[in-house]
């Protein structure tokens, strides 16, 4: 296993769309420990391969408290379907260390995908969950939790990354 390089914002590599997954060969399964590692060590409850530069349709989330075995989730080739409702999380992100905003989400969502064995498996999820599932999703889109602000508030998180990337040189 090794750690790789999380991309901050504005990395032009976060905005591109990512590959479905053909196989889960042990490449894939080399990076899905590869992206479990990065994640724990940031630390992050979730992370998308894209944010590692690589466009493959994987991302990986733990909402395991501090004091609990971890609860690691492995999705490849996610679908989503079934977006009902509306909540709103002070959401943060990898590659915008220091940033967050309030987001607004669906509540409740569906996700089918691939687990680390390529084995299909659905899940609905609510809460923290559905909220992770959809930030890393669009990741996969070339999303960032950027894009859902106002123009004021993307504006104020803008300057607040430039701001850090400039103090982190
Ligand atoms: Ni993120």
């Amino acid at each position: 296993m090794a750690l790789r390089e999380i991309l901050h914002y504005p990395d032009p590599r976060l905005r591109e769309v990512a590959d479905p997954v053909d196989e889960v060969t042990d490449e894939i399964r080399t990076l899905i420990e590869d992206m479990a590692e990065t994640m724990y060590d940031a630390p992050g409850v979730g992370l998308a391969a894209t944010q590692l530069g690589i466009k493959k349709r994987i991302f990986v989330i733990d909402l395991a408290g501090d004091d609990e075995p971890s609860d690691l989730r492995v999705f490849i080739n996610p679908e989503l379907s079934d977006a009902a409702g509306t909540q709103t999380w002070d959401e943060g992100c990898l590659s915008f260390p220091g940033g967050n905003a309030e987001i607004k989400r669906a509540a409740t969502i569906r996700v089918r995908a691939l687990d680390a064995n390529g084995q299909a498996f659905e899940l609905e999820a609510d809460g923290l969950m559905a909220v992770a599932i959809q930030h890393e999703n669009d990741h996969l889109n070339g999303i960032l939790m950027i894009d859902k602000l106002n123009p004021l508030k993307k504006r104020l998180l803008g300057r607040k990354m430039s701001k850090a990337q400039a103090a982190s040189v």
